[in-house]
């Protein structure tokens, strides 16, 4: 039951992109309406209409990024039915999600572009929009962007200052479209690829001569076999114009997964180990868009995103909102793929967890006076350290759990081995940050952190969910069964430490070296 893990200082793998820890809040159910927003006239007290309980608890985590409107909905999202006049806005379809308390398939446009900013300077947070390209084109794109960033006098930042900013906003991230293969249009890679060629070209243009170059476009890439491949080589066919290269026009490529096994708090001994089966399909999402990249386009340097991600279980569905209950077993699930996202420092630029209140993986939850964290809340708040860091190669020595593969679950093979340990390491200014997560649900780990440094020093340890069961989900009622605690470490050698691991918990260690 012992289990070593090596954190090799020697091996840097590269800077942790902060944007790796974001967010994605979506026109759906109560996210936005209901979780974010609730206008002026609420029993919760607000700033400007914004939850200021929603809000204090993501500017706690230093959320670094929030990806928005959508999600499908961005693709038939109209930006300028959300700006000007609250009480003039048209009230439209939300053809895509029922949503706020009454949960209808409506959008009455009070959440829009300068809420959604307001409320990302609220938290310290950095907009990343989606356009629609579905049913909008590049010049509604463009006017967007005019609109958030221009600095100068036309009729878009006429709009804006009516709007109540008379500074631009700088917004840095635009994602062109939104699963674009699926709810954003369902073009084929080639046809998305002419589709991202114009709107790109329009912005980017847009950005070099009007904005200061700063913006930089995601394109929707895909999970499924050779999209990524076709689209990319497809991309490359397209364009020469100028001194530029179809990537200059693109700066990152997106991929989404969604995952469940069993019920939310429902669910067997192999569905427990089978849900960290699937969840280590992110890796590999990930490690195939960064070959597709290097192979169609070398040399870039364009970073792949998750931008959508997390446990979707059955019991989240349209009727509801997408709403499930939050349980430690999420929880652990996202520790392991935070501790695969950083390990892949070196090509992940950014991960939005879906959706940041209320549906689906949220990191909190509200009713109609209260709003509390979930237990992966916790785990973002114990993993902030890693943030900006830089990623150190860490192997882990571990037992493992095995999952018989059915149909075409987690890629080839008839197994899969299920790691009974995650973890992952990073070092700024003299210190490693080491976060440990013991997945075996049953019993305790004594797991062996070794570094390359013989005079390591432990600053702090703790652990989250210790004696908490699997299934235990968050209510309003339990917040703080899920706080943090403290937990022994022993040096077990001149150059390791020792730490007990409960089962089902996530450690994190702050040690000096
Ligand atoms: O997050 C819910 C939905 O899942 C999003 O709207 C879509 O992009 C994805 O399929």
């Amino acid at each position: 039951m012992d289990t070593e893990v090596f954190v090799c200082q020697h091996n840097p793998i590269d800077r942790i992109a902060p944007d790796i820890y974001g967010h994605f809040a979506e026109h759906l159910g109560r996210c936005v309406y209901g979780g974010l927003w609730v206008g002026e006239d609420d029993q919760v007290s607000t700033d400007e209409g914004i939850r200021e309980d929603t809000t204090a608890l993501l500017a706690d985590l230093d959320a670094p990024v929030l990806r928005w409107p959508g999600g499908c909905f961005a693709d038939d999202y109209h930006w300028k039915d959300g700006v000007g006049p609250r009480e003039e806005r048209p009230r439209r379809r939300n053809m895509w999600w029922p949503q706020g308390r009454g949960r209808v398939p409506e959008e009455s446009n009070a959440f829009g572009t300068e809420e959604f900013l307001a409320l990302c300077e609220k938290i310290d947070t950095e907009p990343y929009l989606a356009v629609n390209v579905g049913s909008g084109d590049p010049r509604e794109a463009v006017d967007w962007a005019e609109y958030c960033n221009y600095d100068g006098e036309t009729e878009m930042t006429r709009l804006r200052a009516e709007s109540g900013s008379e500074q631009p906003h700088g917004v840095t991230y635009w994602g062109v479209g939104n699963e674009n293969w699926g709810c954003g249009g369902r073009f084929s890679p080639e046809a998305y690829a002419e589709q991202f060629r114009h709107y790109a070209n329009y912005l980017n243009t847009f950005d070099r001569v009007m904005g200061d170059g700063s913006m930089e476009l995601v394109a929707c890439g895909h999970i499924a076999d050779d999209w990524n491949r076709r689209f990319l080589d497809y991309l490359a066919e397209c364009v020469d114009f100028g001194e530029n290269t179809v990537y200059d026009l693109m700066d990152h490529l997106s991929v989404h997964r969604y995952y469940y096994a069993g019920g939310d708090t429902d669910f067997t001994e192999d569905q427990y180990y089978r849900l960290f089966a699937r969840t280590a399909q992110i890796a590999t999402d990930v490690d195939r868009a960064a070959e597709a990249l290097e192979l169609l386009a070398p040399g870039t340097d364009i970073g792949v995103i998750v931008d959508e991600w997390g446990v979707w279980h059955p019991e989240a569905v349209f009727g509801n909102g997408l709403e499930q209950e939050h349980t430690v077993r999420d929880a652990l699930s996202a520790a392991v793929v935070l501790d695969d996202l950083n390990a892949r420092a070196d090509v992940v630029s950014m991960a939005n967890i879906a959706q940041t209140v209320n549906v689906l993986q949220c990191l909190v939850q509200t009713d109609e006076t209260d709003a509390w964290p979930t237990p992966t809340y916790h785990v973002y708040d114990l993993y902030k350290p890693h943030m900006g860091a830089t990623a150190l190669d860490t192997v882990v020595d571990a037992d493992t759990e095995t999952v018989e593969r059915k149909g075409d679950e987690f890629g080839e093979g008839d197994v899969h081995e299920v790691p009974l340990v995650s973890a992952s390491a990073s070092e700024r200014d003299g210190q490693v940050y080491v976060t440990v997560s013991n997945v075996d649900k049953n019993d305790a780990r004594e797991i062996v952190v070794s570094l390359d440094s013989d005079a390591i020093g432990v600053e702090s340890a703790s652990v989250l969910f210790d004696g908490l069961s699997v299934d235990t989900y968050s209510d309003g009622g339990n917040t703080e069964a899920f706080q943090p605690s403290e937990i022994p470490v022993e040096r077990s050698g001149d150059r390791s430490v020792l730490v007990e691991a409960p089962p089902s918990s996530v450690v994190g260690l702050s040690l000096s070296v």
